[in-house]
């Protein structure tokens, strides 16, 4: 292998650029030359290549967002859009890639490994860790964080007007995000898409308030089909008109951002580690970390299998919201 290639695709996370460091920087001690592919897929159908050297990566730790920016490629699904980024791989002369993102990066890499036949290795990047073969993804601590750090100041302002909060957080369909922002946040009830019996819970906490007279309430609500906080706020209402509700979307805030320290240090040994793997002969996995522990998958089950929810901090949130 003498040459790879790095992009950033789907959402992107914070953390992706302390990634990219530790990819350009292990390629570049393995004295392996690296390009970066600007733009995600989309930058590979439309070859948008540059090359990466150890000081085109200096300084970028700290930052959010992703240097080699993302996209979302509709073209990438289709033959004709995976055969024009074959042809630009091809012309670059890429003998390995290492994909930095979630489900549908995964997905694209897997379907483009069957038909070319390019080693490819997977890290996983967003903030809604929801991607099995790995603790944590690269930037859910950072977004939780956020998250929590937007709950704190809502409490000034939910306890001084005695209101009830319902924030909602990102997550697409599932609730690993709610679910450790509302305990980190205090929440009273935590709304999921998993879970379809969650307003009843939050109708039963209402209706026992009542009589203890709790002067102001934090909600946390998912993103999702159910309708997130507006949906919910409406139904609490309308059980509920005493209520002072009002509701707040945290959005792409959750996104962006200073990483942790522990999302660089994950995006830091992750992305080392995926150069390492492409260089002993890895092709169509991702790595993950598992109780510490570098973990490979291959991308079909990261992408097939689902990754279990921490459920016990629904007994938690029951118990602490008496
Ligand atoms: O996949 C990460 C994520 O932030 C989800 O939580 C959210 O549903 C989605 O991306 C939003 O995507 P976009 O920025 O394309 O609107």
């Amino acid at each position: 292998m003498k040459k790879i290639a790095v992009f950033t695709s789907g959402g992107d996370s914070p953390g992706m650029n302390a990634c990219i460091r530790a990819i350009v920087r292990t390629a570049i001690y393995h004295k392996i030359k690296i390009a970066g592919i600007v733009g995600g897929y989309e930058g590979m159908i439309n070859n948008n290549f540059i090359n990466l050297d150890a000081a085109s990566v200096a300084n970028i730790i700290q930052r959010g967002g992703t240097i080699l920016k993302s996209s979302r490629s509709e073209e990438f699904k289709t033959v004709e859009g995976r055969k024009k980024a074959y042809e630009n791989i091809k012309s670059h002369k890429i003998d390995g890639i290492v994909c930095i993102g979630g489900n549908g990066t995964y997905t694209g890499a897997g379907v483009f490994f069957e038909e070319y036949g390019i080693p490819s290795i997977g890290v996983p990047g967003t903030i809604d860790n929801d991607l099995f073969g790995t603790d944590h993804t690269i930037g859910y601590d950072t977004a939780i964080n956020t998250a929590m750090e937007a709950i704190d100041k809502i409490r000034d302002t939910a306890d001084s007007h005695n209101r009830v909060f319902l924030v909602e957080v990102m997550g697409r369909d599932t609730g690993f995000i709610a679910l450790a922002v509302g305990v980190a946040g205090g929440a009273e009830a935590i709304l999921i898409p998993e879970d379809q019996k969650d307003e009843a819970k939050l109708f039963d906490i209402f209706t026992r308030n009542k009589n203890r007279r709790k002067s102001f309430s934090i909600i946390v609500v998912s993103e999702g089909e159910h309708g997130g906080a507006i949906n919910a706020a409406s139904k609490l209402k309308e059980k509920f008109p005493e209520l002072d509700i009002r509701t707040t979307i945290l959005g792409h805030i959750q996104r962006g951002g200073s990483p942790t320290a522990r999302d660089r240090i994950l995006s830091t040994r992750l992305g080392l580690s995926a150069v390492e793997r492409l260089l002993e002969g890895g092709k169509n996995e991702c790595v993950g970390m598992i109780n510490n522990t570098i973990h490979f998958t291959s991308f079909k089950e990261a992408v097939e299998k689902y990754k279990p929810l921490p459920e016990y901090i629904y007994g938690m949130i029951d118990k602490l919201s008496v």
